[in-house]
């Protein structure tokens, strides 16, 4: 290899206040100056004690960043006989195209001559993913923390029980042996499974088996899976119009033909399903509803409607995904038992999550899946994320067997309904004629439904309301259809009666100020 026998001068900058080692700096640098073509292979680094001059830093630190350089291959000879850059394959930036017909990896010269990174090929899959980009916060929240927050997934963060919570999880770190230091069941810690099984046949009348109930990391990451388990691309998969976009959004990234059925009063209209799919030359894969308290409207699916759903997937092949979020705060005068609960052909999956009852962070959601597609459901889970996390699966399943469950559960029912109750009065008062709420009978969820002014833009009523300190959340994500009734969602557990009122004050001056 040639050796350029001449020594560099580089333009190397060092921080003594970076945090840095200078020695790690100066390694940085003469790397980068490396893989950039900047020191070519075979050219000569300066002896440690000039560059240790140069930079007013000692020889030490010098032999120490280019003993590093040697040890990871940048740099080849001895202090004292020459130290020269090694011959490596062409540096990564000087790299030719990758694949022919994909975007180039090299760096990109932009117009006004500075260089930009190249973009990383993307698959189908993540092409289709981009077109659902505002569902991640952009599109939902707003850009500021906004002092009246009208939330529609935040529960009452004060209302968690923090200590008890700290306290489990202390007990499970000190109590759990090894098995924390391993990977757990990619079904999910065995007790908490149990306990499920034993609550939700309980509460929701899910004939629900441990072996049946999946640990998952949040409802989302279980319509996730089911769609990559039950949809090629191009089969159909039928959502509520309105209905919760998280699910239309993954099962249109899997290349799906999603199909919108509208929604009434009443829920997911049942008669609009033959007319939906009589056209469709696809097989139907999945139909996603929310029976219990449907996403967004708050309306309650009635008895002749759930038989209807299940006679109709029987017949059509589709697998029904009940989705249960937020129905933990039902009226418990008048709980309506889960759609799962009168499936007779294993063809209806039940989907559970501790997001609005706990946390939305703390990620943990079920699913009580037909015995045919456990297996096929677990191996999706042990792809996608191996496990969800033990110590918080060990925690909960305490928190459901000691009572303490039950117990938040009925404080923060009072607590909501009591704040719904504020919502739907002040509602009443500040926006009577420009705005009105839509009208549920499953007790409380997190969120109500406002349908506006017909003449009322949504995002210019966000936008307006912002302006006064007020967040409010469109609809619009809720919806297949470009055109459809402005409506806003208002989520009032996170705020107090009086951060309610206000907030409704606000968002009425807005209003009136938009249809002036
Ligand atoms: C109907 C519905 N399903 C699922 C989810 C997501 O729940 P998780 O936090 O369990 O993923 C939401 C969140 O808003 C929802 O509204």
């Amino acid at each position: 290899m040639p050796r350029v026998a001449r020594s560099v001068s580089l333009p190397l900058a060092l921080d003594r206040s970076a945090g840095v080692p200078l020695s790690r700096q100066l390694y940085r640098a003469l790397r980068e100056a490396i893989l950039s073509g900047r020191l070519r292979p075979g050219e000569a680094l300066p002896a440690s004690r000039r560059l240790a001059e140069e930079l007013g830093i000692s020889r030490i630190t010098v032999l120490q960043a280019y003993d590093d350089l040697r040890a990871d291959g940048y740099i080849t000879g001895q202090a004292g006989s020459g130290t020269f850059v090694a011959a490596l394959p062409r540096p990564p930036h000087d790299a030719p195209d990758a694949a022919p017909g994909r975007a180039s990896p090299a760096a990109v010269r932009t117009p006004d001559g500075s260089e930009r990174l190249p973009r990383v090929p993307l698959s189908a899959w993540a092409q289709r993913v981009a077109a659902h980009q505002p569902l991640r916060d952009g599109g939902l929240r707003p850009q500021r923390r906004l002092r009246y927050d009208f939330d529609p997934t935040a529960p009452d963060w004060a209302s968690f029980p923090q200590g008890v919570w700290a306290r489990l999880l202390g007990r499970h770190l000190r109590g759990a042996g090894t098995a924390l230091a391993r990977y757990g069941d990619p079904a999910g810690y065995g007790p908490l499974r149990e306990a499920l099984a034993a609550y939700l046949r309980a509460a929701r009348g899910v004939p629900a088996e441990p072996g049946q109930v999946v640990i998952v990391s949040g409802t989302q990451q279980a319509l996730d899976l089911l769609l990559r388990l039950t949809v090629d691309p191009g089969a159909a998969v039928l959502v509520e119009e309105p209905g919760y976009p998280g699910v239309r959004a993954a099962a249109a990234a899997y290349g799906a033909r999603v199909v919108p059925v509208p929604v009434d009063a009443q829920g997911l209209v049942i008669e609009q399903l033959a007319a939906a799919t009589a056209e469709l030359d696809r097989p139907l894969a999945v139909v996603h509803v929310t029976p219990a308290y449907q996403y967004p409207t708050g309306a309650v699916l009635p008895l002749p409607r759930r038989l209807a759903l299940l006679d109709w997937a029987a017949q059509s092949g589709a697998l029904v995904v009940e989705d249960d979020y937020d129905t933990a705060f039902a009226s418990p005068q008048r709980p309506v038992e889960a759609l799962t609960s009168l499936d007779r052909h294993g063809r209806a999956v039940y989907l559970g999550s501790f997001s609005s009852v706990l946390l939305p962070p703390l990620r943990l959601a079920c699913a009580v899946l037909p015995p045919t597609l456990v297996e096929p459901f677990v191996a999706a889970k042990w792809l996608a994320d191996r496990q969800t996390p033990t110590l918080e699966q060990q925690v909960l399943a305490t928190f459901l067997t000691e009572g303490y469950y039950t117990r938040h559960l009925e404080r923060v029912r009072a607590l909501y309904r009591a704040r719904r109750a504020a919502l739907e009065e002040a509602v009443a008062r500040e926006l009577a004629g420009v705005a009105r709420l839509a009208p549920t009978t499953a007790g409380a969820g997190l969120h109500a439904l406002l349908w506006l002014d017909p003449r009322l833009d949504e995002a210019a009523v966000v936008a307006a309301a912002a302006e006064l300190d007020v967040a409010v959340y469109p609809a619009s994500p809720c919806y297949t259809a470009p055109e459809h009734p402005p409506a806003l969602l208002l989520g009032y557990a996170a705020l107090t009666a009086e951060e309610i009122h206000e907030g409704v004050r606000r968002l009425a001056r807005a209003l009136q100020g938009l249809l002036r």
